[in-house]
């Protein structure tokens, strides 16, 4: 049995500011994309990669990644994705092979995931774990709130503890079989999950943090791109 990536890349990127969607968009001169693709397919777990492109870009996805490099044996497909994330991932699984057991989910908004927590979230999958997430502690005290628009004074609801809390990263790892059937079972609900742990969590299964990893931020907003070309920067010199 293999393990896949099946790698969400339909967002916009619009908290990025105005331009083409966010996986494409270059760091360091290379796609965001390709490095998301090349960091996933790097770890001797991966053998196939699942890319869910804009749900209007699939070919022109194609095209990228066939002009870029990948690491040699790397299988890739290409499926149209669709209006959030979680639809996005569904239509990616439904790509895969039957021969695939496990899959890691992992943001192209994360290009710079380092293969060791890539690799330990694999091995945490295949050790028997149905879901794990990497995970960071927070630096930040979080307020819960309740939300009002235009700017407006937000009353508090409530102050986590914060030495109990974790900012959750990708990629991460699936049993296919439980990730499938939490797909299935929460389809087509509001907005989708924002995290694909959160519908295991709601089945009622174990999902367990492993270390994550500074580099696996995911790039969201105007700073992060100064932060991740930093980072690429660094690892060339
Ligand atoms: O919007 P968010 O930051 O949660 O996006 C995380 C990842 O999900 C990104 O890689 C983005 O491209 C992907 N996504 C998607 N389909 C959508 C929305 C987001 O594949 N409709």
């Amino acid at each position: 049995t293999r393990t896949a990536a099946v790698i969400p890349a339909a967002g916009r990127g619009i908290r990025l500011g105005p331009g083409a969607p966010k996986a494409l968009r270059a760091l360091g001169g290379t796609p965001m994309l390709v490095h998301a693709v090349r960091a996933m397919a790097r770890s001797r777990a991966v053998s196939l990669v699942v890319v869910v492109a804009p749900p209007d870009g699939a070919p022109q996805v194609r095209t990228l990644l066939d002009d870029h490099a990948l690491p040699d044996g790397t299988e890739v497909l290409v499926v149209p994705g669709g209006d959030t994330r979680q639809d996005s991932v569904r239509l990616g699984l439904a790509a895969l092979p039957g021969d695939v057991a496990s899959v890691l989910v992992h943001d192209a908004a994360r290009p710079l995931v380092p293969i060791d927590t890539v690799d330990a979230v694999a091995a945490a999958v295949r050790g028997g774990a149905p879901a794990v997430v990497p995970a960071l502690p927070v630096t930040d005290t979080v307020k819960e709130v309740d939300p009002r628009t235009g700017g407006a004074p937000e009353p508090v609801v409530g102050t986590p503890v914060r030495a109990r809390l974790r900012a959750v990263q990708t990629p991460q790892g699936f049993d296919r079989a439980t990730l499938a059937e939490a797909h299935r079972k929460f389809a087509a609900e509001g907005d989708g999950a924002t995290d694909d742990a959160g519908m295991v969590e709601r089945l009622g299964l174990p999902v367990v943090v492993v270390p994550g990893h500074e580099e696996a931020f995911k790039v969201t907003r105007p700073l992060d791109l100064v932060l991740a070309e930093a980072v690429l920067a660094r690892r060339r010199a």
